[in-house]
């Protein structure tokens, strides 16, 4: 069973949104609805499967719809159609204390204003959603605590958030998320407002995190280096339809259409692909013209920038083994030159970078 289960989502916003809903269903677009009745198309027919302990992220240009995506999984927003379940259960079915207990202990958002309380220290803030739940201050203050230093800011559980950078005062909000150890974070665009380094230095925080945690992260952005990143699966929206799910990978070979094509034109795949992405199988290999007895081992984990510059200068094949050890593929410098290139076409060594 899936954790997170999107179901033909349809969210129409105006006055008549029940009027308007065939319409969209019989495919017109959100241009033209908005033309012919005034009502916004949220969400149009998203249907979205989630498993447990996975990062998934969804993407989108300004406008597409994520915000609205992910407010239905925690029902801020209830949809013109469709449903939510989550572990199986369907949040459009909870009573109003259901939904309350619902979203006390099974999940946490994180916002990209940080949404701290100013008046409240560092550590009254990271112990708020345990204050909501009703723990004592003793015990709210050790789980606090944990989860400050788990972020990298003991010594600062005193300040206030105007005492701290942005990236400490989003520190704070995603150790005030994790604090109720809820199953489910979601984040909406939650590093956006950040610098880039800084950026980039919660990005690898938060991939840490979650390879102890592995919790069931949403995560949004409008930055497709970020989804490429984080995401074990990204799904991306455009006019709030859901054009294309997969595996980073997946999306960067066979993006689903235009659309996707000008998000990922500009990538550096050999940042995203990995050597099993880009191996042939050992069936495949004719090996007869080349000495692998110089040859690389690498796991089939590995990103191809990691082993790149060495199949350019010595022109070497490279063995891409499992945890065993045990052979699963070859990559030879022509091989390599095939996935690099965008059209999937040989052709020359510019396009690696
Ligand atoms: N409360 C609302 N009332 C009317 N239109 C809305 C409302 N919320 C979102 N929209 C519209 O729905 C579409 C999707 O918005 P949103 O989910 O915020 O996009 P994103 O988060 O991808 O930038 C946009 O066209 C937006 O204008
Ligand atoms: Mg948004």
């Amino acid at each position: 069973m899936a954790k997170i289960e999107v179901n033909n989502i349809y969210k129409i916003f105006g006055t008549n949104p029940e009027d308007v809903l065939q319409m969209v269903k019989d495919g017109a677009t959100k241009e033209e609805v908005l033309e012919e009745t005034g009502h916004t198309v949220g969400l149009d027919n998203v249907s979205i499967s989630i498993e447990e302990g996975e990062t998934f992220v969804c993407m989108g240009l300004s406008g597409s719809g994520k915000s609205t995506l992910i407010r239905h999984i925690n029902r801020l927003i209830d949809p013109t159609s469709g449903d939510v379940k989550v572990d199986g259960i369907s949040v459009m079915e909870l009573t109003d204390n259901e939904l309350i207990e619902f979203r006390k202990h099974k999940m946490s958002m994180v916002f990209q204003r940080f949404g701290l309380f100013p008046h409240k220290t560092v550590i009254q803030n990271v112990a708020y959603g345990l204050e909501i739940q009703g723990k004592e201050l003793q015990e709210r203050n050790k789980i606090a605590m944990t989860q400050i230093e788990a972020v990298g800011l003991n010594g600062f559980e005193d300040q206030y958030p105007s005492q701290l950078s942005g990236g400490m005062q989003q520190r704070v909000g995603l150790a005030r998320a994790l604090a109720t150890n809820p199953g489910i974070l979601l984040m909406d665009e939650a590093f956006s407002a950040l610098d880039p380094l800084i950026r980039s230095d919660m990005q690898k925080q938060l991939l840490e995190l979650q390879s102890e945690l592995k919790k069931t992260i949403v995560f949004i952005t409008h930055d497709l280096d970020e989804s490429l990143k984080i995401g074990d699966h990204i799904g991306i929206l455009n006019a709030g339809k859901l054009v294309q799910v997969g595996r980073p990978e997946e999306i960067i070979l066979n993006p689903a259409d235009e659309y996707v094509k000008a998000f990922v034109k500009d990538v550096n795949r050999a940042k995203v692909l990995r050597a099993r992405t880009v191996m042939i199988s050992p069936e495949k290999f004719n090996g007869k013209n080349v000495s692998i007895s110089s040859s690389l081992k690498v796991h089939e984990d590995v990103y191809v920038e990691e082993f790149l510059p060495q199949v350019l200068q010595d022109r070497s094949v490279i063995i891409v083994v499992d945890k065993q050890g045990n052979t699963k593929g070859y990559i030879t410098e022509k091989e390599l030159a095939k996935s690099l290139s965008k059209s999937g076409q040989e052709d020359g060594h510019q396009k690696y970078t």
